[in-house]
C-alpha cells in the first residue's frame, strides 16, 4: 500500500480530465446553452435538472442538490472510494499516480499489514472448518447451512484451545503485537496472551471494499455469550460497518432495495434462500452512518427485526435515525415478524416468496402513525391534539420534500387539523430553535463581515480568474487581517495565483475531506448572479478594498481608545498585529 496522493497531482489530473466525457459515458448528456444536461442519476425525475458545466468542471442538480467534481461523480455514481476514483481517472489519462512518502505512508503501510493478517486469520479459520470433521460440521448441518453458503460467506471454525492462532500466525514478537492490534488474541494478566475465539463458528466481516476487518464467533452450544465479536480496532468500527454488504454488492449490481436484519445467521439464511440483498448491523442499532451508507447504494431500505420486544425497539430506533434522509424518493419500510421468529426461522418455515411478498411491508409512515396513535382516542379532540403534538417532533426531522408534504396531509386527515395549521406549528417550532441557536452568537455587524467574505469566496469559485487581478499590495493587506474567513480567502487567492487555469473542480479538490468541503460545494452550486454576466474585475477589486477599509476603520477605533488599558487582551493582540501589518506595507 502506498502513501498519500500529492495535491498537485490531483490538480493536474482535474486539469487533464474533461468531466463532460466522463459523465457522458455513464449518463448521456445533452448540450443546452452553456451547460450539459440530463435527468439526474441521483434521484428519479422526468425533466432534466442535472447540469454539468464544462468551464467549471462541476456538476449540480437543481432537484436534489447533488453536486461535485468528476471525482465526486465517480465516488457517488460508481461507489468508488477516493483513491479508486483518482486511479480510474489517472489510467484514462495515461498518468501514473505518484505517492508521497512519510508518516502517512507508514500509517497506510501499517494498516495494510493488519488487513493482510486478518486475511491470514480468515484462511486459518476456514481451513479448520474443512479439517474438523466433527462438531462444527454437525452444527452447520443442524442449522441447515449448505456448503455453497458456507463458502460464499467464508465461514470458519476457531478450534478449542488457547494458543492456536499464536502457534500458527504469531511466529514473531511483531506478529504477536499485530494479532493483539487486530483483536484476535488477548493479553492475559500474567503477561502472556491467548486466543479470543475458541470453539466457535466464525463469521468474517468484510468492509465495502472487501477487506476483512473483524470477526463474529458463535458458540456451538448454549454457552454464553452466544456471540463474541472483534473489539473495535484501528480497522474496525462497529457503528459504520454492515455484515453482508460486500457479498450483497458482489451478487447484485444495482440494489433496488436492501433488507436490514439483526443477525449474522439471518443474512446467511436469507442468502441461502436466494435473497441476496441483505445486511446486518453488528449487534448495534442502525446508526445514522449505517443509514447514510446504505442510502448511497439503494433508495429503499427494509428493516426486518426479530419478532420480539427488542426487535420492535430496534425498529423504532431505525425509524428515528432514518427520518432526516427521507427525500428524493428514499424510502423506508419495516417487516414485523410473528412473535419468536427471526428472518432465519421465518424463511425456512415459509419460504422465499412469503418473505419477499409486498404484503409483508409496513411503510415507515404507517409505523409512525400507528405507534404514536396506539393509545390515543382520536374520537375526542383532546386525543387529536395529543396526536398532533406527539407527531410534530418527527415531522420536524423530515427534510423538505414532497414526502414530508404528504405525511403532513395524512396527519391532517387523521386529526382533522388543517394542513396550514400543522405547517404553521412546524415553522414556529423551527423558528424557536433558530432563536435559541442564535443566542450568544456574534453581532449583526460581524455577520455582515462574514457575508462579505463569503460573497468574495463565491465570486472566486465561479470566476477563479478574478484573483489574478489583485496586486501584491492588496493581497498582503488582506492576509494581515486576522479572521478565519479571511485566512481562507487568502489561501484561495494564493492557490489560484499558483494555478491560474484552475477550475472550480480543482479548487474543491484542494479542500476535500476538510471542514470546508461541504460549504464550498454549496457555494459552488449557487449560481444566481454569475449565470450570464458574471462579476467584473472592478467590482471584485472594490469589494476587496472595501473589506480592507472596513478593517482599517476598526483599527482607527482602537487607536482612539486613549490607553491600552481600555483594550481587552484579545484587542491588544489584534492591535499589535495591525500595527505590524501597516508598518510592513
Ligand atoms: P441474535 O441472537 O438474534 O443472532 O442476535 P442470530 O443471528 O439470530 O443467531 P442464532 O440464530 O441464534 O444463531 C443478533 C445479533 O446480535 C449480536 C450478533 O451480531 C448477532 O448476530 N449479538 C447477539 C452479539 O453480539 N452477542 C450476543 O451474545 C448475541
Ligand atoms: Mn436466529
Amino acid at each position: 500500500m502506498a502513501g498519500k496522493i500529492p495535491q498537485n497531482f490531483i490538480n493536474e489530473l482535474i486539469d487533464r480530465t474533461d468531466i463532460i466525457d466522463i459523465i457522458d459515458s455513464y449518463v448521456p448528456l445533452k448540450k443546452t446553452g452553456k451547460n450539459h444536461k440530463a435527468c439526474c442519476p441521483f434521484h428519479d425525475e422526468k425533466t432534466p435538472s442535472f447540469s454539468v458545466n464544462q468551464d467549471k468542471q462541476f456538476y449540480y442538480c437543481f432537484g436534489c442538490n447533488a453536486s461535485g467534481t468528476v471525482i465526486t461523480f465517480l465516488m457517488e455514481y460508481l461507489h468508488m472510494d477516493f483513491v479508486e476514483a483518482v486511479e480510474d481517472l489517472a489510467s484514462r489519462a495515461g498518468m501514473e499516480v505518484p505517492r508521497e512518502s512519510g508518516s502517512s505512508f507508514d500509517q497506510t503501510n501499517q494498516s495494510a499489514k493488519l488487513y493482510a493478517l486478518m486475511e491470514s486469520a480468515t484462511k486459518y479459520y476456514s481451513d479448520q472448518l474443512e479439517n474438523n470433521k466433527n462438531n462444527i460440521i454437525n452444527y452447520l448441518k443442524k442449522r441447515n447451512i449448505n456448503k455453497a453458503t458456507a463458502i460464499e460467506f467464508e465461514l470458519g471454525f476457531a478450534p478449542p484451545g488457547w494458543d492456536n492462532l499464536i502457534i500458527n500466525l504469531g511466529k514473531s514478537k511483531e506478529l504477536i503485537k499485530e494479532l493483539l492490534d487486530i483483536g484476535v488474541i488477548i493479553k492475559s494478566d500474567r503477561g502472556g496472551q491467548y486466543d479470543r475465539f475458541r470453539d466457535r463458528l466464525m463469521f468474517p466481516i468484510r468492509d465495502q471494499r472487501g477487506r476483512v476487518i473483524g470477526f463474529g464467533g458463535r458458540v456451538l452450544n448454549n454457552d454464553t455469550p452466544k456471540y463474541l465479536n472483534s473489539p473495535e480496532t484501528r480497522i474496525f468500527q462497529k457503528g459504520r460497518e454492515l455484515y453482508g454488504l460486500f457479498q450483497a454488492r458482489k451478487s447484485i449490481k444495482d440494489l433496488s432495495e436492501l433488507y436490514v436484519v439483526e443477525g449474522y445467521m439471518d443474512v446467511i439464511a436469507l442468502a441461502q434462500f436466494g435473497i441476496k440483498n441483505v445486511v446486518a448491523t453488528l449487534g448495534t442499532a442502525a446508526t445514522n452512518e449505517h443509514i447514510e451508507k446504505m442510502f448511497r447504494i439503494t433508495n429503499k431500505l427494509i428493516f426486518c427485526f426479530d419478532g420480539d420486544e427488542a426487535g420492535e425497539r430496534a425498529a423504532w430506533r431505525a425509524l428515528e435515525n432514518s427520518l432526516s434522509f427521507l427525500k428524493n424518493s428514499k424510502q423506508v419500510y419495516f417487516i414485523f415478524l410473528p412473535s419468536k421468529e427471526d428472518p432465519d426461522t421465518f424463511v425456512r418455515k415459509n419460504g422465499k416468496d412469503a418473505f419477499i411478498s409486498p404484503e409483508m411491508l409496513t411503510p415507515l409512515s404507517e409505523f409512525l402513525f400507528n405507534s404514536i396513535g396506539n393509545n390515543i382516542n382520536l374520537e375526542v379532540l383532546e386525543g387529536r391534539s395529543e396526536m398532533i403534538n406527539k407527531t410534530l417532533p418527527f415531522l420536524a426531522k423530515l427534510p423538505h420534500d414532497p414526502y414530508k408534504d404528504i405525511v403532513i396531509k395524512k396527519l391532517s386527515e387523521i386529526t382533522r387539523y388543517e394542513i396550514d395549521d400543522i405547517q404553521r406549528q412546524l415553522s414556529t417550532s423551527n423558528k424557536n430553535d433558530l432563536v435559541e441557536k442564535k443566542v450568544g452568537k456574534s453581532s449583526k455587524e460581524k455577520n455582515r463581515g462574514i457575508e462579505k467574505v463569503r460573497w468574495l469566496i463565491r465570486c472566486l469559485l465561479h470566476q477563479p480568474s478574478l484573483a489574478l487581478v489583485l496586486d501584491i499590495k492588496s493581497t498582503s493587506s488582506l492576509s494581515a487581517l486576522d479572521s478565519s474567513g479571511i485566512n481562507f480567502l487568502c489561501e484561495l487567492i494564493k492557490l489560484i495565483k499558483e494555478t491560474p487555469n484552475i477550475t472550480v473542480a480543482g479548487i474543491l479538490e484542494n479542500w476535500r475531506n476538510t471542514k470546508f468541503e461541504a460549504r464550498l460545494c454549496e457555494l459552488a452550486s449557487e449560481e444566481d448572479e454569475f449565470k450570464e454576466i458574471g462579476v467584473t474585475n472592478e467590482v471584485f477589486v472594490d469589494a476587496i478594498d472595501g473589506l480592507i477599509e472596513a478593517h482599517q476603520k476598526e483599527f482607527e477605533t482602537f487607536k482612539t481608545k486613549s490607553s491600552p488599558l481600555e483594550l481587552s487582551e484579545k484587542e491588544k493582540l489584534k492591535y499589535r498585529e495591525m500595527q505590524k501589518s501597516t508598518q510592513d506595507t
